[in-house]
Parts: structure tokens; sequence; C-alpha cells
């Protein structure tokens, strides 16, 4: 049964199948589903704003519940403007945990109508990130499996 608006925040730089899993597995549980992009990282990225939400788009696009947006300042002010109850996040090991769990509880101090729901990505993801992906791209390596093909175009063209 789908009950609600969720986000799911992330730097997204680039997307990964690890992100695309719990996509898939959020779009299933809530009648929106919006990905939503951090505008003021203050991280480098390798990727600009806009070409982390195009390559969102595409490969999101199969799914009519998700929706890909930029927001700025603090998540909480754009859950309550986009009227969102929950944030999505994905939890891969314990050491993800303890970032994880300090941003939900200040986010419930901040606004306490707003629920953080964990979820686990397939055992395949559990050990890939955006940061490894750049690093694997940087160095040459294989980015099968990994992230999808139009990603690993793109970040072939960058690092070259
Ligand atoms: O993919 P990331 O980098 O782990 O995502 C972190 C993100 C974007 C979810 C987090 O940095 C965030 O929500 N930033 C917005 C600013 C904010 O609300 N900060 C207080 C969070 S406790």
């Amino acid at each position: 049964m789908k009950t609600s608006i969720a986000l799911y925040p992330g730097s997204f730089d680039p997307v990964t199948n690890g992100h695309l899993d719990l996509v898939e597995r959020g779009e299933k549980m809530f009648d929106l589903l919006i990905v939503a992009v951090l505008r003021n990282a203050e991280k480098q990225p390798l990727f600009s704003v806009s070409e982390r939400v195009e390559m969102l788009r595409e490969v999101t696009k199969r799914w009519s519940g998700v929706e890909v947006d930029v927001f700025d300042g603090l998540l909480v002010d754009y859950a309550r403007k986009r009227g969102a109850g929950v944030i999505l996040r994905g939890i891969r090991a314990i050491s993800d945990y303890e970032y994880e769990l300090q941003m939900a509880l200040m986010n419930r101090k901040l606004e306490p109508r707003l629920e953080t729901v964990f979820m686990l990505p397939g055992e395949p993801y559990s050990y890939l990130s955006s940061k490894l992906v750049r690093e694997i791209a940087k160095l040459g390596g294989p980015l099968d499996d990994l992230v999808p093909p139009i990603v690993g175009e793109r970040l072939r063209g960058k690092i070259s």
C-alpha cells in the first residue's frame, strides 16, 4: 500500500546502481519518491548539479512515481515545501549507521513530523559508493555492474 511522499536526498555524484536499487524499492512504497540532489555541497563534485540531475532523470524515467529535483539549504525545509513526510536513506553496512543516525536524529529534532526510513540495498550493492566509482573511473577500471551504461559513458568522458 502506498501512502505518501518521500524524499531520497543525496549528492548522487554520480548515481550508481546501488542508488537505483533503493529508488526501485522506495518507488514501490510511496506515492511519489522525490530524488533530491543537494545543490550547495561543500565538497568539490565531479559532476555539476545539472549533469547529475540529467543522468538521474534519464535512468529513473521508467518509473512514473519518481521525480528528480534539486534542493538548497536544510532538508527539513525542502521536505515541508514538498509536503513530504518521509526521508528515505540507504544503509549498506554498520559503518554507515553512525552518520545516518546522527542525521536522522538531527532532522527529527528540526522537524518531529518527518520520519527517516532506512532501507537495505541489494547485497551486490552493499560495497558500492559514488566515491569508489569515481576512483575506479579515474584509474581506468571497469564500471560494468556499478553504474548504468550512460553514467559509465559520462564518467569516461569526464575523466579522459
Ligand atoms: O549522499 P550524501 O552526501 O550522503 O547526502 C547527504 C545529504 C544531502 C542527505 C545531507 O548532507 C543533507 O541533507 N544536507 C542538507 C543540509 C541539511 O539539512 N543538513 C542537516 C542534516 S542533519
